[in-house]
């Protein structure tokens, strides 16, 4: 039987639940690839940590390293940050290698060079992972898509803010008890800062909207505000008044133009998002034919992120390249079809 080989780089949180889950369901990941999906290699940053990988497995801090193997099919790309990831990222689709990424800040400042590149060797790029946790948002708007013309994309988008939100007015927990446990539960990033200042909230929007919209708001008209000036005490006043804070990220198509929004927001009962707690996260899609529809699912941990990058590896086996590629950009909102470069 042939082989799929795959380089993990990172084994945090994410790069460990995607291990596991290649072991766990590799009976089904057989039958759906007709493949037997292989870890050749896993990127890590401390090689003194003990961790749980089967001794044939390179385990190596070197990038270069792992664009050396022989016959590397696809990479996880589990990591932090722009760089070096995106620069090892790029030498990775040259050598032919279909890439899945995780990296919300990477992938929100250079998914489109990264298709771009990608279509131009003929692989494929899936990035569910990067937004909604294990909710499948990506595949949702690339169905929904083929029709229908979306104008407003909504969501909470950040599983650490909200756990905290919700940790603080339940539980009467303080902001950096609720954060502590958001880390000890593997939600937050290792530096939060993204989470609970907006950051990550933005760059899910973005990239949510370059999907939805095939475009996305001027970066420096989006207004970010994160959570860090939600009090204990404002949020008891809004409790009794009937109402609960929820971070929201909103991108919306108004005449040609692209608008989007990072803040806290108070929302009442009838408001869709006033009981999504904790972990959870949820998205609102408004587009022309369907109405609103409300997507809800865990938002961040080990295995939903695995669960979407496990989908994705599906997905950009069984897809053409140019396709999976192409569809990441919003045919409708256009209201033509795009011409694909191997067309
Ligand atoms: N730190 C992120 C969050 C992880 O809390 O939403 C999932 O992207």
């Amino acid at each position: 039987m042939s082989v799929l080989k795959v380089a993990i780089l990172g084994f945090g949180t994410v790069g460990e639940g995607v291990y596991t889950t290649i072991q766990s369901h590799a009976e089904e990941l057989t039958a759906v690839l007709g493949k037997k999906v292989e870890v050749a290699a896993v990127l890590i940053k401390n090689k003194q940590k003990e961790r749980n990988i089967r001794s044939e497995v390179l385990i190596t801090s070197d990038y270069e390293e792992i664009l050396q193997l022989p016959q590397l099919d696809l990479v996880v790309e589990a990591i932090v940050g722009k760089e070096p990831t995106f620069t090892f990222l790029q030498k990775a689709i040259k050598r032919g290698c279909h890439i899945i990424t995780a990296n919300k800040e990477m992938f929100a400042n250079h998914g489109k060079e990264l298709l771009k590149l990608a279509d131009e060797y003929k692989v494929a790029v899936g990035f569910e992972a990067t937004v909604g946790g294990g909710i499948p948002i990506i595949q949702t708007l690339r169905q929904l898509l083929k029709i229908n013309r979306v104008q407003q994309v909504q969501g909470i988008v950040n599983g650490t803010s909200n756990f905290i939100l919700t940790e603080m007015r339940e539980k009467q927990q303080s902001f950096a008890a609720a954060l502590k446990l958001a880390q000890e539960n593997g939600y937050a990033e290792a530096d939060p800062t993204n989470d609970v200042e907006g950051f990550d909230a933005f760059y899910k929007l973005m990239i949510l909207s370059r999907i939805a919209f095939g475009e996305e708001p001027n970066w420096n008209d989006v207004e970010i505000e994160g959570i860090t000036s939600i009090t204990s005490e404002l949020i008891e006043i809004a409790e009794k008044l009937g109402l609960r804070f929820k971070h929201i990220a909103s991108a919306s198509k108004i005449g040609s133009q692209v608008k989007g929004s990072v803040s806290p927001v108070l929302v009442s009962k009838s408001h869709p998002f006033y009981h999504v707690e904790g972990v959870e996260n949820a998205i609102n899609v408004h587009s022309d034919i369907v109405g609103r529809i409300t997507l809800q699912g865990p938002g961040a941990g080990m295995f939903p992120t695995a669960s979407a990058v496990i989908e994705d590896l599906v997905y950009v086996c069984q897809s053409r390249s140019s396709e999976a590629n192409n569809s990441q950009t919003s045919q409708a909102a256009s209201g033509q079809k795009k011409k694909r470069p191997n067309e």
